[in-house]
């Protein structure tokens, strides 16, 4: 008998490793975010009939947040710089939703053209009267190496990704504090937990963010009906390899590559959405191994560098071969 229980307790324990393994390998979130997408709110009762405005509405993930609200009920700001491209965003918003015309409003804004930021937020409170949420998503990404790239490239970063944003949450905010509740959300990345060859400066730009927005929520906490959350996505299908920063500012990238293996976006969108429901402070939606990483980030850099570096040499080697960059591990959720 003794015999058949060592033979079987170490199979036994392999095999429970072998599905915790995968379990763990099948997650797509922070623990916190997919908990709250099991038993949480749900976006569908917490968020019909508010105010959301989200910039950089135009493509990608932003264009997907504005379906998902559409479908929800949300009342929609759209921003982005192509006015024609926001239209087409509305005219699909109102072909899948229930929504009219008025409950959608286009207003064109460059994030970098901050004198622009007080009169588009007095644009959007003479149309609504409220702003319930400010979804702080237009930016642009970064495939260079520090070396090869003019440091006016990282001006822009800067000047897009990060003043852009924290522009326009001043004026939203003085609205959001006067009315004593509301909701900052923001697009940062996994690249503003961790680093990246080739993205130097998008890193610095979402890491600034993190520590901007970590440090403004507990200046917040007088009140407790405003939050403000940042969100953390791993690679995720959208333009933004097509639109990214390179070595000038003048030019673009030849081989955008294929965008397949990454995060499907209405993955992307809908756990952002539930983060959005369930005041989350801070999200990762992330596919592995970057979600891996940010875990192993919290507790054990350096173990988390030694992974970086050996994934670092393979996002290099793919740019310059003419492969998107990211590694991602993808289970094709849609
Ligand atoms: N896709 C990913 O893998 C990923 C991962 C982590 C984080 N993110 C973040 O997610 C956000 C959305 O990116 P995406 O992936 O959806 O990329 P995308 O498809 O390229 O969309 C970027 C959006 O930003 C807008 N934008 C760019 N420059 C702007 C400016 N100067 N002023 C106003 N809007 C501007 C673009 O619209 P116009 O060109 O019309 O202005 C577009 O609507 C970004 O903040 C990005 O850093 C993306």
């Amino acid at each position: 008998m003794e015999w058949v229980v060592l033979l079987l307790a170490p199979l036994a324990v392999g095999a429970l490793l072998y599905l915790v393994g995968r379990w763990l390998f099948s997650l797509d979130g922070d623990l916190t975010l997919l908990w709250a997408e099991w038993r949480g709110k749900r976006p569908e009762k917490e968020l019909p009939g508010k105010v959301v405005w989200v910039t950089g509405a135009s493509s990608g993930i932003g264009e997907e947040l504005a379906y998902q609200l559409a479908k929800i009920g949300s009342l929609l700001v759209l921003s982005a710089r192509r006015e024609n491209e926001l239209e087409r965003v509305k005219k699909q918003c109102l072909e899948i939703s229930n929504l009219n015309s008025d409950d959608i409003l286009v207003v064109p804004l460059d994030l970098t053209d901050r004198s622009s930021h007080e009169g588009a937020t007095k644009t959007v409170l003479q149309h609504f009267g409220r702003i319930d949420v400010l979804v702080n998503n237009g930016g642009r990404s970064q495939r260079s190496l520090f070396v090869d790239t003019k440091l006016e490239v990282y001006q822009a970063i800067m000047e897009l990704n990060y003043l852009g944003t924290i522009s326009l949450t001043k004026h939203v905010l003085n609205h959001i504090i006067q009315r004593k509740k509301g909701k900052i959300v923001t697009m940062s990345s996994v690249m503003g937990i961790m680093g990246a060859p080739l993205a130097t400066g998008y890193c610095a730009s979402k890491h600034a963010l993190q520590g901007f927005f970590n440090s403004l929520r507990p200046e917040l906490a007088e009140y407790p009906e405003i939050t403000v959350s940042t969100i953390c996505p791993g690679p995720v299908q959208s333009k933004i390899i097509d639109n990214v920063f390179t070595e000038e500012l003048s030019k673009s990238l030849q081989k955008p590559g294929d965008q397949s293996h990454k995060m499907p976006t209405d993955r992307c969108v809908r756990l952002t959405l539930v983060s959005i429901a369930n005041d989350l402070n801070e999200a990762w939606v992330s596919d592995h191994p970057y979600l891996a990483i940010c875990y192993l980030w919290q507790y054990a850099p350096t173990w988390a560098w030694w992974l970086l570096n050996k994934m670092g040499k393979i996002r290099i080697r793919n740019f310059k071969s003419g492969v998107d960059a990211d590694v991602s591990y993808s289970k094709k959720k849609s």
